[in-house]
């Protein structure tokens, strides 16, 4: 058993305001569902992200100001989709560089090292398996700078404290004149973070309600799906999404590996994530009581999206 798992959904679910992570969502199954879910047309982020590291790779690699062989690490990298254009780039311009691409997932890390293997023999590729936390426990080695990748608007998904305090370990790990290129999600016609996110194929559903599938499996839970729904809205004013999941009747569910039953009365809530869209003025500020200075932002066509440099002051 999981046993962080296991506390956080007994904190989570005894509160008076029921929540559990986020986090929680990316199990195998929930970490298929995500992919979904960047394929869906509606979900932009991922387009818009995609392009600005298609398009702009050059002008990102121009702004780095590294005149020597750097480090390019990347923390989520995921299947690393986002990233092969800005590091095809690199390595048909001939620039010398390692990538250092970090998931929790083994098996993604694996399936993105034998894609690169194949589409980009020559990239130099050191991959590493583990949690951010576990793996920026001591400053960065060596005397060459790096690049720290954090993309995807996986940062909107921390609550403005917690986001502030992964940003400051950021900075402290890092060494002087290295650079962040973080990718955030921006403030648009709220409609269109709406669609994004409520779509209406149930895919976000799907997402949020496999934590029960989950807490069934894990925990030896009876959350019967069918009775629970999904809902999320959007506040334009403080560009927070929240993501809910709803018990659609009074009920009990006991969750047998802990020894514990859990009463939902009829539309009551678990927050299950909150998803920030941030405008270009915040960014500025987080970047600032982080460490950081803002050298630039790379917007899409649309500014949807930016991938925002910063440097360790
Ligand atoms: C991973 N993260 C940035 C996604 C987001 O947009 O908050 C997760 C997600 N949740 C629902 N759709 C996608």
């Amino acid at each position: 058993m999981n046993i962080t798992f296991a506390i956080d959904v007994v904190d989570g679910l005894t509160a008076k305001d029921k929540h559990l992570s986020s986090k929680y969502f990316y199990d195998d199954n929930g970490s298929r569902i995500f992919q979904e879910i960047m394929n869906m047309p509606s979900y932009y982020l991922t387009d818009s992200e995609f392009e600005i590291l298609s398009l702009q790779a050059k002008q990102i690699v121009e702004a780095l100001k590294f005149n020597q062989p750097f480090n390019i690490i990347e923390l989520g990298a995921g299947d690393g989709f986002k990233t092969f254009k800005l590091l095809e780039y690199l390595v048909n311009k001939h620039i010398d560089f390692n990538y250092v691409p970090i998931d929790i997932s083994e098996e993604a890390i694996n399936i993105l090292s034998e894609k690169l293997h194949e589409r980009l023999p020559e990239l130099s590729i050191k991959p590493q398996v583990g949690d951010y936390f576990e793996i920026l426990n001591k400053k960065f080695q060596g005397n060459m700078p790096n690049l720290l990748l954090f993309l995807g608007s996986n940062i909107g998904n921390y609550l403005k404290d917690d986001a502030i305090a992964l940003l400051k370990l950021f900075n402290k790990v890092m060494n002087s004149g290295d650079k962040l290129l973080i990718g955030m999600d921006l403030k648009k016609n709220p409609i269109t973070i709406k669609n994004a996110y409520d779509d209406k194929d149930g895919i976000t559903k799907r997402f949020n309600l496999n934590l029960l599938v989950r807490m069934n499996r894990e925990l030896e839970a009876d959350f019967k799906i069918d009775d629970f729904d999904f809902y999320c809205y959007y506040n334009p004013e403080t560009g927070r999404v929240k993501s809910y999941i709803v018990s659609l009747k009074k009920q009990t569910v006991f969750l047998k590996k802990i020894n514990k039953t859990i009463v939902f009365s009829q539309n009551e809530l678990i927050w299950t994530e909150l998803s920030k869209k941030y405008s270009l003025k915040e960014i500025e500020k987080l970047a600032h009581i982080s460490g950081f200075q803002t050298k630039q932002n790379f917007l899409d066509c649309k500014h949807y999206f930016t991938d925002s440099l910063w440097q360790k002051e």
